[in-house]
């Protein structure tokens, strides 16, 4: 059996690169490193490698992790300017004993001595939507990209071998050095292929709270089908931070485990995912939460050509 489950309909394009690679028996860490890469690639997805939404200071930080669900290796970096695939230098980092997560200048150093390419992440269109939202600010609180937000992915091969990897530029208009859930592990990102892999999507300051993809694969060891890891992992952890804090932030997850069966939770409306399986074509659900459930319906023609006409739209200066 092989497998790859990811947040977000931006991510279709690179679950089905990954599917090709799967299928000819290729490897989990190769086809979740492509996957991502497609996702940070394309300039039009706002909160994702190139084209991505700058920081206060209009930079581009971005942040991203890999791990590997054999040997548990883990590599990241958070808050790194300036390079165009971060997934692939976090999968570098995986392959080093010590210094595993580095961040800002360092994560840069180590890039640039390791060749990885350089590029200017900051595109005119984020520009755009930087100088518009300097314009609104004032009236509004900060909110992970209403719709889009990290790509968080785990993937399987048909060895039993299991990967995580997250990649994101954070929250619009953070503070420089802000680092959120993404590379952290068991926050972001956590996988073991002797169990199975989660991975987060949402307000990483609220997701750290809960360490909620540790907690979803912790669930599956215990002999949770990943569907209801999620979804009690989710239900529970956003109950009680309404409870002690009066409100939780968007939270969505999703998970697969070493059978290539999956599951995903959210908090929020209108969260889509893309997954494909040995007996699953790529495909894109669209989750709607019903009477406290997480229920998955592939989305339609209609709303997958409106989701690519609206991101590619022109932009208009406000
Ligand atoms: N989930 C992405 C972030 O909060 O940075």
């Amino acid at each position: 059996m092989w497998g790859i489950i990811a947040t977000w309909r931006m991510a279709v394009e690179g679950v089905q690169k990954a599917a090709d690679m799967l299928k000819e028996g290729g490897d989990a860490g190769d086809a979740i490193e492509a996957a991502v890469r497609e996702v940070e690639d394309f300039p039009y997805y706002k909160s994702v490698g190139y084209g991505g939404l700058p920081n206060e200071e209009m930079e581009v930080e971005l942040d991203a992790a890999f791990m590997d669900g054999d040997t548990l290796d883990i590599g990241a970096v958070a808050a790194i300017r300036d390079f165009a695939n971060p997934v692939s230098i976090a999968r570098r980092l995986a392959k080093e004993k010590v210094n595993n997560l580095l961040v800002g200048e360092g994560a840069e150093k180590f890039a640039h001595k390791e060749g990885f390419e350089r590029k200017n992440m900051l595109t005119d269109r984020a520009k755009i939507h930087y100088r518009n939202r300097v314009k609104e600010i004032t009236q509004q609180e900060i909110r992970p990209y209403s719709g889009h937000d990290t790509v968080g992915m785990v993937c399987l091969d048909t060895k039993g071998k299991m990967t995580s990897a997250t990649s994101t530029s954070g929250l619009f208009m953070k503070k420089k050095g802000r680092v959120g859930d993404s590379p952290v592990s068991g926050s972001g990102f956590y996988v073991d292929s002797k169990v199975g892999g989660a991975s987060a999507t949402g307000l990483g300051e609220d997701v750290m709270k809960g360490c909620v993809s540790y907690e979803i694969v912790r669930l599956m060891r215990e002999g949770l089908h990943p569907q209801e890891a999620c979804q009690r992992a989710v239900s529970q952890f956003d109950k009680e931070l309404r409870e002690r804090r009066g409100k939780a932030g968007d939270m969505s997850l999703i998970a697969m485990n070493n059978k290539g069966e999956w599951g995903v939770a959210t908090n929020i409306e209108g969260f889509s995912f893309a997954v494909a399986t040995e007996n699953l074509k790529p495909v894109v659900y669209l989750t709607r939460i019903v009477d406290g459930k997480c229920v998955h319906e592939p989305a339609t023609q209609e709303w997958l050509d409106e989701y690519m006409r609206t991101r590619t739209a022109p932009l208009v200066e406000k």
